[in-house]
C-alpha cells in the first residue's frame, strides 16, 4: 500500500490517500456566501489530485462565526454556493467534504458579540487573550445541536459526500470535549462520556437524518497543560464511532493547529494519529502536520501511522506543482 492505493469508506471510494486539509480561504461575503473567488480557490485546490478535498470551517450559525469573510452554512440561501463548490471538486475526480464549526467561546466580540461556551470559562490560547464567554444553558445547547444538524442537511442537499464536525483547535465542540473549558455538572459535563455527549447526539442525528458519511476533526490531545489527554480522546472516539463516525481526522486541540514548539520535521501531529491507529479504533485515520513529500506519505501508510495523509500549506502554495511532484509519478522521492 502507498499513496496511490484507493480506499473504500462506507459507500465512497477515494482514489488515493491524499486529502486536502480544511483551510479557511476568507473569500466569502460578509454574510458567509460563496464568491467566484471561493469557487476558483476550490477548483484550484482540487488540481492537487487529492482523493478527498475538504472545504474550510463553515459556521452553522451567524453568531458562531470566528472571523469575517468566513464561509457559512447557516441558512438555505447558502446551498446554491456550496453546491457549486461540491461540483467543482467532483469535476476534478475527488470526493468532497465540508467542515462545520461554531466558535463557542473562541472569537473576538466584534465578530461574535454573544460569545458562549460550555462553562463560561475563557478559552486559553497561545497567541491572544480571548474575552470570557457566557455559560450556555441547556436550551442554548439544544439550539446549537439543531444548528449543526440543519447545516449538515444543507451540506447533503449541496451534493457533498462527507461532512466533518470541527471538534479541534479550541473551537466550540472542542470546548465541550475538554476538561479545561467544560466544567459543567449536568449531563454534558463531569465525565468524558458526558463531555462527548453533545457531539455524539449531533452525530446520531446527522446519521439518522442524512446519507452523509460523517467525519470528526479531533485533537489527538489538547496540547495544553491540564487539557485533553490521548486516553480521553481514544475514549471519546469510541463513542463517536459507535454513533456513526467513519473518519477520525486527527489534529490538535485548545492550543490551535500550529506546530508545537518542540516538534520538528514532516508529520508534526502524526504521532497523535498513530496513537489512535494503535488503539485499534474502527475508523479510518487522517494524520496531518507539515507533510509535503511522497516519501513521507508512503512511509506513514506503510508503518500504519495513518490511513490518509492531509496536506494543507504545501498544497495551498501550488496545487498543480504538488500534484506533479508528489502524485503524478510512482517514484518515491
Ligand atoms: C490558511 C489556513 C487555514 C486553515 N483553516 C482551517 C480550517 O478551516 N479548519 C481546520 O480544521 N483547520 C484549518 N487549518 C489547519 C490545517 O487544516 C492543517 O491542519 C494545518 O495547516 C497543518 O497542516 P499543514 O502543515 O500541511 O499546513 C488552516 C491552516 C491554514 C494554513
Amino acid at each position: 500500500m502507498n499513496r496511490f492505493s484507493s480506499l473504500t469508506i462506507s459507500k465512497h471510494v477515494l482514489k488515493n490517500r491524499l486529502v486536502v486539509a480544511p483551510m479557511a480561504s476568507q473569500t466569502s461575503t460578509l454574510d458567509g456566501k460563496v464568491t467566484d473567488k471561493t469557487l476558483r480557490h476550490y477548483a484550484n485546490l482540487a488540481q492537487s489530485q487529492a482523493g478527498l478535498v475538504m472545504v474550510e470551517y463553515s459556521f452553522v450559525a451567524f453568531s458562531g462565526r470566528s472571523e469575517p469573510n468566513q464561509l457559512g452554512v447557516h441558512d438555505d440561501d447558502c446551498i446554491a454556493g456550496i453546491t457549486a463548490i461540491a461540483k467543482a471538486i467532483h469535476q476534478a475526480g475527488a470526493k468532497a467534504g465540508l467542515q462545520l464549526t461554531h466558535c463557542g467561546g473562541k472569537a473576538q466580540l466584534d465578530v461574535c458579540p454573544d460569545l458562549m461556551g460550555p462553562s463560561g470559562i475563557t478559552v486559553p490560547a497561545y497567541d491572544r487573550i480571548l474575552p470570557t464567554p457566557k455559560m450556555m444553558t441547556l436550551n442554548d445547547i439544544a439550539v446549537l445541536k439543531k444548528q449543526f444538524i440543519d447545516a449538515a442537511k444543507r451540506v447533503e442537499l449541496a451534493g457533498f459526500d462527507f461532512v466533518e464536525l470541527h471538534c479541534a483547535h479550541g473551537y466550540g465542540l472542542n470546548q465541550f470535549l475538554s476538561p479545561l473549558t467544560n466544567q459543567r455538572d449536568d449531563q454534558y459535563g463531569g465525565s468524558q462520556r458526558n463531555r462527548a455527549r453533545l457531539i455524539v447526539e449531533i452525530i446520531e442525528q446527522i446519521k439518522q437524518q442524512t446519507q452523509l458519511s460523517i467525519m470528526v476533526r479531533v485533537p489527538g490531545q489538547d496540547l495544553y497543560p491540564q487539557g485533553l489527554t490521548q486516553m480521553q480522546i481514544v475514549e471519546s472516539c469510541e463513542y463517536f464511532i459507535d454513533a456513526g463516525v467513519v473518519i477520525l481526522d486527527v489534529s490538535s486541540g485548545i492550543g490551535g493547529w500550529n506546530r508545537p514548539k518542540e516538534r520538528r520535521g514532516e508529520g508534526f501531529l502524526v504521532e497523535e494519529a498513530a496513537y489512535l491507529k494503535q488503539a485499534g479504533l474502527q475508523a479510518c485515520i487522517i494524520g496531518v502536520g507539515g507533510i509535503e513529500t511522497a516519501n513521507y506519505i508512503d512511509t506513514a501508510i506503510e508503518n500504519q501511522w495513518l490511513d490518509l495523509a492531509a496536506v494543507g500549506r504545501a498544497i495551498l502554495k501550488g496545487p498543480q506543482a504538488f500534484a506533479e511532484n508528489v502524485m503524478m509519478n510512482g517514484i518515491n522521492q
